[in-house]
């Protein structure tokens, strides 16, 4: 079959395709061997809609046998054309058309029918239509594709005839099928109070960004009970806790520095495509083990209200498509109580290669060929966000900004006593305002200034300022550049206790001049710090500041997803006071000259803290040293 002029000709291929969308037209006269199915397709998938379905489609039904098993690809694309730019009376018209085939005697004209059915949204009739193939005795290979459509198309009428012809579709179409059906009815929720069992050798994943781990660890040690959870190790983006007693994720959740939670199911190998088969089939046994054992089971049952609906997740191992099916199908048959579904599921079975140092014991080097198997709940929006509105495009990684709020000790103050004082803040580049809410969150502030160009941007940090019912704090939103932030915020000099701030880093938000920028912003915070204040943000540049007042305290290199910046504070000083500072820390340790040298109060940070999230910066010129 070809396309001359615009129309299917049976029989051979153009050696130019043509169409109303193209101005070269075929030459009718040069008929080439027939081409693939895949070739067809291609040309059709090109065609204007309107073409493809009175013209192609009313010849293909006009056809004899021969010439439409020749023609099977339109099948195919006006199923996608149709299901991406159709009219819903347009849908409803091929879904009528693609029911029909059903019935064509010919199976390959049935299987395409099947494959594109539920593309274009496969209702009640089409499934009955697919049950009474099943019926009627198809064979395996059409029995295959059934099962295929029926996991995305089927409901409870599919459920009631495998459980009556017992075993006439594949395991993995009735657990597709199961997993639909309750999405649908009730699509559940995980539980954050729920106690979550305990079995020898858990362990809880607590994963972050590298380089802020050191934060989680101190925040796990401060707010989680010692009775319930033992911090075991830290390495560089997990921090990993021993749970003693059966615990919550609401426990967890208390916490703002990580990322995401993970429980440990066990190990894997990390590369099984490069694999024999034997061996790919010992992994694809073992990760099936591990997503069926009793342990993810009683997890997942004891987290869940409805369905446990879990999906598979392969960090940076590719998507093992040809496997994962195997994986699902082989779990589904050790515990038939968890589903897979890859829509709007709950938890998600994540492999994490941990290589460089993972978490799954042995040495280095059979680590570096190991993956971690970890169950994760899915928490969409994440409940520590409850305050977030709305987004913008380049708004801060939500623990990144925790984790600045930690470093800056908002609340805490720099009084000998360590007592709670009221901070007045400022974020220069505020955006949607999540440094500001997540400062004003740990409480102790008495003014939040937010400045930002972007006039979306500032209504966007305003709704979820006022979400956040933040009612000890001011909030004080301003669209302007934050040079002009004195006269249109009203920014006195010496005002700011903290600046706080993920600035342009020169990637979303495009800025011509980066140096320019920074110099100004440096000046901006002398300017508008107070002596003692802290301006603590993510510096994508190796520059400091020339004032000799801002003193650099503490540089760490974080990954912000890819790419590296440095987590910086500085403290403005009074520049002659400089030395004497720099040699008081350096001897007695960064937060020692908080302390003015008396003995640690209760509530006051413990020294060694601050070797763990970062390293302080010894004396100097107060620039950052390159990394
Ligand atoms: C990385 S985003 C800040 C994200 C923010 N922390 C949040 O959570 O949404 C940087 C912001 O700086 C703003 N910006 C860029 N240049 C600016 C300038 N000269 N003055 C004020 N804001 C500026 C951009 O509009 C953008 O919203």
């Amino acid at each position: 079959m070809k396309l001359v002029h615009g129309m299917l000709v049976y029989g051979m291929l153009p050696a130019v395709y043509g169409s109303t969308t193209h101005a070269t037209l075929p030459r009718a006269s040069q008929p080439l061997p027939m081409k693939s199915d895949q070739d067809l397709y291609k040309q059709l998938r090109d065609l204007p809609k309107e073409q493809l379905w009175t013209q192609e489609v009313a010849r293909f039904d006009a056809a004899s046998p021969r010439e439409r098993m020749e023609g099977v690809a339109l099948i195919r694309a006006v199923g996608m054309i149709f299901s991406r730019f159709g009219t819903d009376e347009e849908k409803e018209a091929v879904r009528a058309w693609l029911i029909t085939l059903l019935k064509d005697p010919q199976e390959k004209i049935r299987r395409y029918a099947l494959a594109a059915l539920p593309k274009i949204g496969a209702g009640a009739e089409a499934e009955m239509e697919m049950l009474s193939l099943l019926k009627e005795g198809a064979q395996e290979r059409e029995k295959k594709h059934l099962g295929r459509a029926l996991e995305k198309v089927g409901g409870v009428a599919t459920l009631a005839v495998i459980e009556e012809s017992g075993g006439a579709l594949p395991g993995i179409t009735e657990l597709k099928v199961k997993a639909a059906v309750s999405r649908r009815e009730n699509p559940g929720a995980v539980k954050m109070e729920a106690l979550l069992p305990l079995e020898d050798g858990m362990r809880i994943f607590l994963r972050c960004r590298k380089g802020l781990e050191g934060f989680v660890l101190e925040e796990a040690e401060e707010v989680l009970s010692s009775d319930v959870f033992d911090i075991e190790r830290m390495e560089p983006g997990c921090v990993t806790l021993r749970p003693k007693k059966p615990f919550s994720l609401a426990m967890l959740y208390k916490l703002r520095c990580f990322a995401t939670v993970g429980f440990s199911l066990g190990t894997v190998d990390a590369g099984p495509s490069a694999q024999s088969d034997i061996q790919k089939s010992r992994w694809v046994e073992s990760l099936a083990r591990c997503i069926g054992s009793t342990y993810a089971r009683s997890i997942m049952l004891a987290g869940t209200e409805g369905a446990a609906r879990y999906r598979l997740e392969f960090a940076g191992l590719g998507h093992q498509r040809g496997m994962v099916r195997q994986v699902i199908d082989r779990a589904y048959e050790l515990s038939p109580e968890i589903l897979n579904d890859s829509r709007q599921s709950l938890w998600s079975v994540d492999v994490i290669p941990v290589a460089g140092g993972g978490s799954g014991g042995g040495s280095a080097a059979y680590r570096k060929s190991m993956a971690s198997v970890e169950l994760r709940p899915r928490l969409y929006p994440d409940p520590r966000l409850a305050y977030r509105q709305d987004d913008i495009a380049a708004a801060s990684h939500p623990p990144l900004a925790a984790c600045m709020v930690r470093l800056a000790e908002v609340g805490k103050g720099a009084s000998p006593e360590g007592r709670e004082v009221q901070e007045v803040i400022w974020d220069p580049f505020c955006g949607s305002g999540l440094e500001l809410i997540e400062s004003a969150l740990r409480g102790g502030v008495d003014t939040a200034y937010g400045t930002d160009l972007d006039d979306k941007a500032i209504e966007v940090a305003r709704a979820n300022f006022a979400a956040a019912r933040l009612e000890q704090t001011n909030g004080i939103f301003t669209v302007c550049d934050f040079r002009d932030a004195r006269r249109e915020a009203e920014i006195a000099a010496g005002s700011i206790s903290l600046m706080i701030s993920n600035p342009p880093l020169g990637r979303r938000v495009r800025i011509p001049d980066m140096k320019g920028l920074f110099a100004d912003f440096y000046t901006a915070a002398a300017r508008a710090l107070r002596i003692g204040g802290r301006l603590v943000f993510v510096n994508p540049l190796r520059t400091g500041p020339e004032d000799p007042s801002l003193k650099l305290e503490f540089q760490k290199t974080v990954d912000l997803g890819g790419f590296n910046c440095r987590l910086e504070m500085y403290r403005k000083v009074v520049p002659h006071e400089k030395a004497k500072q720099s040699l008081t820390r350096h001897q007695k340790g960064p937060l020692a000259s908080n302390t003015q040298g008396k003995p640690r109060e209760k509530g006051q940070p413990d020294p060694a803290w601050w070797s763990r999230v970062g390293k302080s910066v010894k004396g100097g010129r107060g620039k950052p040293r390159p990394e």
